[in-house]
């Protein structure tokens, strides 16, 4: 049992209807233990932290978006390396940055690093802006990223409420709302703005992200552990895991689709998917409506093929079942009349490129 459950009364707060005045914990108090929390146990030494610089920042935020940090570090640092600066970003070409983020997923965050970088330096003369209201105009920077970048760059006090953040207050204040809902996430963001210090922006702002990250996780939080445990009224309740209140979900949605994974003397076909949509940009195997219709249209083909074992690969909205023959042409075998646009690579040319995650391990096997 946790220490809070244990000296808590046992009859369960009512939830708070959204209009209520919040019951809210004097917010300087909470914060304070916030800061001292995470300069003692929060994350340290991770190669944005030591930076003020808002490109190296706003990198480091958008790559960590849906991402952890573990799989960031690698990415940050080639990325940093290649592109030292915005006008280095803005100036490469829109493949090399795709191909630079290959892996990473979440391909539109790709795109619109590289728009937003043409429009620091076309708009704002290669500078970004030093507030969250401006950052928030730039493309690909939502308001929690753009409260991110201006509270550890500039200090401005600025609430940010991102996945974590909204689990850690929801918990702490037994924020009833449903936060799948704009009006509720409103109450939420005023809470959090709330709840600043009037000093030490980027501590604080650290410590709640790294709060949700390592103690007040989704799932089984460790309570026992948390600097706010003893202010957080969800565990006042016993039931943490009950914050944030979410709507029913809509069911995802699931596809099915077939792949060519055609070879012919040690290449492969690629195609580039088109600006908008799933993998947006990258390039991948050509796609076919089902397995039937593929069957059909390598049937005509010299050569011979197999099927692959089935790819079930989750994105945002939906399950995609990827069903992948591989058809090797003999090598006296000229280019089948029936493919869509698209060209040969080599495998080394092909794994440079911008390819989708699972089509990589697919061809790197
Ligand atoms: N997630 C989002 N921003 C982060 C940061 N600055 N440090 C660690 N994890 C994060």
């Amino acid at each position: 049992m946790s220490r809070r459950a244990a000296a808590a009364p046992a009859a369960p707060t009512p939830q708070r209807p959204l209009s209520a005045a919040p019951a809210q914990p004097a917010s300087a108090h909470l914060a304070a233990k916030v800061i001292r929390w995470q300069r003692v146990h929060g994350r340290h030494g991770l190669p944005w932290q030591g930076t003020r610089d808002p490109y190296a920042v706003w990198l480091s935020e958008v790559m960590l978006q849906q991402t952890q940090v573990s799989t960031v570090l690698g990415y940050y640092t080639r990325f940093l390396q290649r592109f030292p600066d915005v006008a280095a970003l803005a100036a490469a070409p829109r493949d090399e940055v795709l191909a630079l983020w290959s892996g990473l997923g979440y391909y539109s965050r790709a795109r619109n690093l590289h728009a937003c970088a043409q429009a620091v330096v076309a708009q704002h003369g290669g500078q970004f802006p030093r507030s969250a209201l401006a950052l928030a105009l730039l493309p690909g920077i939502g308001r929690s990223t753009a409260a991110a970048i201006a509270a550890f760059c500039f200090g401005e006090r600025v609430a940010i409420l991102d996945a974590n953040v909204k689990r850690v207050l929801s918990r702490v204040l037994a924020f009833g709302g449903d936060v799948t809902r704009a009006a509720a996430t409103e109450a939420l963001w005023a809470q959090a703005q709330a709840l600043l210090p009037v000093r030490g922006m980027a501590v604080y702002t650290q410590g709640l992200m790294d709060l949700g990250a390592t103690v007040c996780t989704a799932r089984k939080p460790t309570c026992l552990l948390c600097p706010l445990a003893g202010d957080c009224q969800a565990l006042a309740q016993g039931k943490p895991e009950s914050y944030p209140v979410k709507g029913k979900k809509a069911r995802r949605s699931q596809r099915e689709h077939a792949l060519l994974w055609l070879q012919h003397s040690g290449r492969v076909w690629l195609v580039q998917r088109p600006d908008k949509g799933v993998w947006a940009g990258l390039w991948t195997l050509p796609e076919y409506s089902g397995r039937p219709l593929l069957e059909d249209t390598v049937a005509r083909w010299p050569g011979q093929g197999r099927w692959q074992p089935t790819i079930h690969h989750a994105l945002t909205h939906f399950d995609w079942t990827l069903h992948v023959l591989h058809w090797a042409l003999p090598r006296a075998a000229a280019e089948p009349a029936a493919l869509p646009a698209g060209r040969w690579f080599t495998l080394d040319e092909a794994l440079s490129a911008g390819l989708p995650a699972p089509i990589r391990k697919l061809l790197a096997a």
